[in-house]
């Protein structure tokens, strides 16, 4: 083998592994009617299921949680029912390998990502005050950082960032010790004293969509 076969071999080995990487939107689609009941049909997510929207979380921290939820680091602390629900899920053996993950996420992200119904509703000046300790990790606009490992919650429904602050404030998220972004956001919350600071910061995440 000459260096010219050797650099086009290595190329285009990359070039699948890039496209490996990106994951198969086709092949993703098979895996994804079991997560309708809860997380609707194109990931716009349901109050009523407590399920979050999908559609527009970036890939990085779609197959990151997941592999929390197989790996007992999160819906394993005592009385979240709803993580526990989403557990039993993510523990599907077509779930297990590395490519379905990929492959399942590349799917996700087909999915137009329309701006949810607002619920909630705060003092959205307060809440910028409060704001501004949180941008270091998900962003001036939470449009998220994945080198801080933040994700984005711009345009994520406002009950369930409510309803995961609490789970940072009560013990839920951030539970287990391999669970080292749930445990680097647990103090973070520190600063949200009450449910009127929660709704404040809410309110204002809700104005960056
Ligand atoms: C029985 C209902 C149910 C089904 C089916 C379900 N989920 Fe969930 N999912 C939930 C609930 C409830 C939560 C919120 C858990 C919590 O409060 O911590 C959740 C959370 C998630 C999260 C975390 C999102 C975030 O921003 O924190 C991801 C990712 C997710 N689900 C993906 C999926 C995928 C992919 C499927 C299909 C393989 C699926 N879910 C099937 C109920 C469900
Ligand atoms: C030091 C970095 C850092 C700071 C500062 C920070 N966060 Fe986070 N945040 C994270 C990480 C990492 C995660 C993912 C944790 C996990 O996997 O449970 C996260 C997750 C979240 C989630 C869950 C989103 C979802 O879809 O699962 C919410 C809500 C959130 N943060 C809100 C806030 C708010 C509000 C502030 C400011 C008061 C804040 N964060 C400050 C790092 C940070």
């Amino acid at each position: 083998m000459n260096f010219r076969t050797v650099f086009i071999s290595v190329v285009m080995w990359l070039a699948a592994a890039q496209a490996w990487a990106a994951g198969d939107a086709d092949a993703g689609k098979s895996l994804y009617p079991v997560c309708t009941a809860c997380h609707g049909p194109a990931g716009a997510g349901n109050q009523a299921m407590n399920a979050p929207k999908l559609a527009g979380q970036e890939n990085w921290y779609l197959i990151t949680q997941m592999r929390l939820f197989q790996n007992n680091a999160r819906g394993s602390a005592p009385g979240d029912m709803q993580g526990m629900q989403m557990a039993a899920m993510a523990k599907g053996p077509q779930l297990a390998s590395d490519e379905a993950l990929q492959n399942l996420a590349a799917y996700i992200s087909t999915f137009p990502d329309e701006p949810p119904a607002v619920t909630v509703s705060g003092d959205v000046e307060n809440g910028k005050a409060l704001y501004v300790v949180c941008a270091a990790c998900h962003g001036d606009r939470a449009q998220g950082i994945e080198a801080m490992a933040g994700p984005r919650l711009a345009g994520q429904n406002d009950w369930y960032l409510v309803s995961q602050i609490n789970k940072y404030k009560n013990g839920q998220r951030g539970y287990h010790d391999s669970d080292h972004g749930g445990r680097q956001m647990r103090p973070m919350v520190a600063t949200l004293v009450d449910d009127k600071a929660v709704n404040d910061v809410v309110a204002y995440i809700n104005s960056l969509q």
